[in-house]
């Protein structure tokens, strides 16, 4: 039997916790020590299962990987194969991140197409087309991507769209390429600027003027010593957690400058939220009020916070609308919260309408993706009576000590198998 996670819900959480590093940005950086033989130590490393894949997948391309300390991960050696191992691509799309870098030191590189999470078509032709710009042959048999260039060569990319993972590939070549690589109308968001901040650490020479990033290329890069920015959306996730029970709690270790998009939304609805240098700090007496929440890349509100918040809105007063504009398929737990007494239609596919009700009940729940997964935990919590979540691992890929955190939280929840 698989596990489940068996939430009493009903307490307001109350407390201290703080979170780890981003997941979105140890994923890229961990996929970036590829680019150099000298050692590279990561602090801030979130212990979570798609870093463990990623690990995985640099160490058996040759990497090798100690643990000095807790959230701590020190890379050595170098590459020793450029073939990407399927059944790691299969599981996590950031996994196809390790192309730009293989390919970049070895002139060649061989990497399935992605799988990862249930959120809807998510090509990269993106990827491809700008490689492509760099002097890359493309060619494609039985589901693997074979890249080739001997000569990386610096160009102007236009991105008709600014994807995150696009633009993280795209960089990673670029430090490799002959002369400057412009990317216009990049990504900004901040995972994508501490991988800038961490390639320029190992000697990469990058710009950034707001969605323009300039790369001048170079031979080789070294190693160094880097600590991983704070995790936005699963902070975001406790945040509306907090929100949604009534609650009040801190979050800590967090930058506040990157959160706006919620906090800002967050006091729309009635709650407080008071920010310090490197926490947030979260009342809510009373039901929180409607909202208009718009998912856009960055600076936009964060796709990855969609479905957390829609948790909030189905018990917030009167009628909020949610359009996810960044993937065509997030609506995974609608059909759950639904289970639980939420009040939400679905006029067209990248639209909900959520008439708050004043109260969910519990039911059991199945998480089918990362954060459909963390909305129905939050669903749990505001509930009354138990709600048993399955499908957690996918819940384990993006957060680490989920259920510690909500239990230090004061919240009544527990893992049983
Ligand atoms: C990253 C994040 C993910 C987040 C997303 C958007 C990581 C590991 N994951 O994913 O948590 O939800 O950014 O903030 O950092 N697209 C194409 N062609 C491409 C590439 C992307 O059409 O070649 C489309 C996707 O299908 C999607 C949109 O662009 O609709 C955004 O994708 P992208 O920004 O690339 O997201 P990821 O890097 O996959």
């Amino acid at each position: 039997m698989s596990e489940r996670l068996i939430i009493r819900g009903g307490t307001p959480l109350e407390g201290r916790i703080k979170v780890p590093g981003a997941k979105n940005s140890a994923l890229p950086l961990l996929a970036a020590t590829l680019l150099t033989d000298e050692p590279v130590t990561l602090k801030n490393v979130p212990p979570l299962k798609d870093v463990g894949t990623m690990l995985s997948m640099i160490q058996q391309l040759g990497k090798r990987i100690e643990k000095p300390a807790p959230m701590t991960v020190r890379v050595t050696g170098g590459i020793e194969t450029n073939r990407a191992p399927e059944e790691l691509v299969r599981k996590m799309r950031a996994s196809f991140l390790v192309l730009s870098p293989l390919l970049g030191r070895v002139g060649e590189a061989e990497v399935p197409l992605p799988g990862g999470c249930n959120i809807g078509t998510r090509p990269v032709d993106l990827h491809l087309n700008g490689l492509s710009r760099l002097g890359t042959e493309i060619s494609q048999t039985d589901g693997r991507i074979i890249a080739r260039a001997n000569n990386l060569q610096g160009n102007e990319i236009f991105l008709d769209y600014p994807s995150v993972g696009t633009t993280e590939q795209l960089l990673m070549a670029a430090v490799r390429a002959d002369g400057e690589t412009d990317i216009y109308n990049g990504a900004q968001e901040p995972e994508v600027r501490d991988l800038v901040d961490f390639l320029v650490e190992l000697g990469a020479d990058v710009e950034v003027d707001g969605s323009i990033l300039t790369v001048r290329g170079s031979e080789e890069l070294h190693g160094g010593e880097y600590e991983v920015l704070p995790d936005r959306i699963a902070a975001g996730t406790y945040m509306i957690a907090i929100a949604a029970t009534g609650g009040h709690a801190t979050v800590g270790e967090v930058r506040p400058s990157i959160m706006k998009q919620l906090t800002l939304k967050m006091r729309k609805s009635g709650i407080t939220v008071n920010e310090g240098p490197d926490s947030l700090e979260v009342i809510s007496g009373r039901r929180p009020k409607n909202l208009e929440i718009r998912t856009l890349p960055y600076p936009g509100f964060p796709t990855d916070l969609q479905a957390p918040v829609s948790a909030l809105l189905t018990i917030a007063e009167g009628k909020s609308v949610v359009k996810e504009t960044v993937f065509d398929s997030r609506f995974g737990h609608v059909a759950e919260l639904r289970k639980m007494g939420a009040d939400i239609s679905v006029p067209n596919s990248s639209t909900l309408f959520i008439n708050g009700t004043d109260g969910l009940r519990g039911a059991k729940v199945e998480a089918t993706d990362i954060r459909a997964g963390a909305s129905l935990v939050i669903a749990g919590l505001a509930a009354s009576g138990t709600t048993e979540v399955v499908g957690l691992g996918h819940i384990d890929r993006g957060y680490s000590r989920l259920v510690e955190n909500f239990q230090d939280l004061s919240a009544q929840l527990e893992k049983k198998i």
